[in-house]
C-alpha cells in the first residue's frame, strides 16, 4: 500500500465518521416517534419476555421494552448509534446491546420475541443486496426463536409502491447541526421504483461543514426492496411461522387501501 493510498483511506474513515456521527445525532432530533412503541408493548403484554430488537440504532424502541420489565436484547452495526443508548439506559440492567451485522453475525437462541420494527425490512444494509437480507432477516429470526415464540414485524406498506417511492428531483430528508457542530444536511434524490423487481434506487447526498471548516460532500447509492404483503406472508409461511395478528396501523385496522402499515404477530410453529 502506498502512502498516498494510506492517507485516501485516512480521510475516507475520517469522513465516514463524521458522517455516522451526523446521521445519528439527526435520528435523534428527527425519528422522536412513540406510537409504534406503545402499539408493540401492548402486543407483547406485561408477562416480562426475553426480546430481541434486530437493529436496535439508538435505543427508541429497545429501551422502552427493558423500563417496561423485558429483558432486552439490541443488534446494530452502527456504533454511532448505538452510543446513544447508555444515556437513556441509565439505572436499566434487565438490558444489553452489541455492534453486530445482523446478516453476517450470530443471533443467538432462546427468544420469547424478536422484532424487527421502526421500518428495518426497509432499511436493511447488507452486501447480500437488499431482497436476500431480508429473507435471511425470517430464516435468522426462527433459528433465535423458543418454539412457539412470535416474530414481530413492523414496516411501512402500500399497495402502491410505485406511488410512494417515485420522486424525481431532491428531497431534503435532515438538516442541521450534531453536537460537534457539524452542520448540513442529507438529501435522497432520483428515487425511483421498479414494479418487476420490487427495488427502490436513489442517491443519497451529504452536504456537511465540520465545525473546523471542513467541507464534505459524498454521494452514496441506496437501493431498497419492496416487500408487498403476498410476498412476506409466502416468506413467512416457508419458515414455518404462522400469523396470528396482522394491522395496517396502530389503530389495529386491518390493512388496506389506506393504512400505511403492515404489522405482524407471527408465531414460529413447533415442528
Ligand atoms: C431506521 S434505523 C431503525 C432503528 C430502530 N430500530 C428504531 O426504530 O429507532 C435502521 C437501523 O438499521 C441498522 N442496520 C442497517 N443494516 C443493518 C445490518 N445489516 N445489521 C445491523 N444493523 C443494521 C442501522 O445501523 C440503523 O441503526
Amino acid at each position: 500500500m502506498t502512502l498516498l493510498q494510506k492517507t485516501e483511506d485516512i480521510i475516507v474513515l475520517k469522513e465516514e465518521k463524521i458522517i455516522a456521527d451526523w446521521s445519528a445525532d439527526m435520528y435523534e432530533i428527527d425519528e422522536t416517534g412513540t406510537e409504534d412503541v406503545a402499539f408493540l408493548l401492548s402486543c407483547l403484554g406485561v408477562t416480562p419476555k426475553r426480546i430481541l430488537e434486530i437493529a436496535c440504532g439508538s435505543g427508541r424502541i429497545l429501551v422502552p421494552l427493558a423500563k417496561a420489565g423485558h429483558v432486552a436484547v439490541g443488534l446494530d452495526m452502527d456504533e454511532a448509534m448505538l452510543r446513544k443508548i447508555p444515556a437513556k439506559a441509565e439505572g436499566v440492567d434487565n438490558i444489553t446491546w452489541r455492534i453486530a451485522d445482523a446478516i453476517v453475525d450470530d443471533w443467538e437462541n432462546g427468544y420469547d420475541v424478536v422484532v424487527i420494527a421502526g421500518n428495518f425490512l426497509m432499511n436493511i444494509v447488507s452486501e447480500e443486496g437488499p431482497e436476500r437480507a431480508q429473507q435471511i432477516l425470517l430464516e435468522k429470526a426462527k433459528f433465535a426463536l423458543k418454539p412457539g415464540g412470535m416474530l414481530y414485524i413492523d414496516y411501512n406498506h402500500t399497495f402502491y409502491p410505485e406511488q410512494w417511492y417515485v420522486h424525481p428531483g431532491e428531497r431534503v430528508i435532515w438538516e442541521g447541526t450534531d453536537s460537534h457542530g457539524t452542520t448540513g444536511r442529507m438529501l435522497l434524490c432520483d428515487s425511483t421504483y421498479d414494479a418487476a423487481t420490487g427495488l427502490i434506487r436513489s442517491v443519497r447526498r451529504y452536504e456537511l461543514e465540520t465545525a473546523t471548516g471542513e467541507k464534505i460532500r459524498k454521494e452514496m447509492p441506496s437501493v431498497k426492496h419492496y416487500v408487498s404483503l403476498e410476498q412476506i406472508h409466502t416468506w413467512l409461511s416457508e419458515e414455518g411461522f404462522r400469523i396470528e395478528k396482522e394491522y395496517g396501523d396502530y389503530a389495529e385496522n386491518p390493512i388496506g387501501e389506506t393504512t400505511g402499515r403492515a404489522i405482524i404477530c407471527a408465531a414460529v410453529t413447533e415442528e
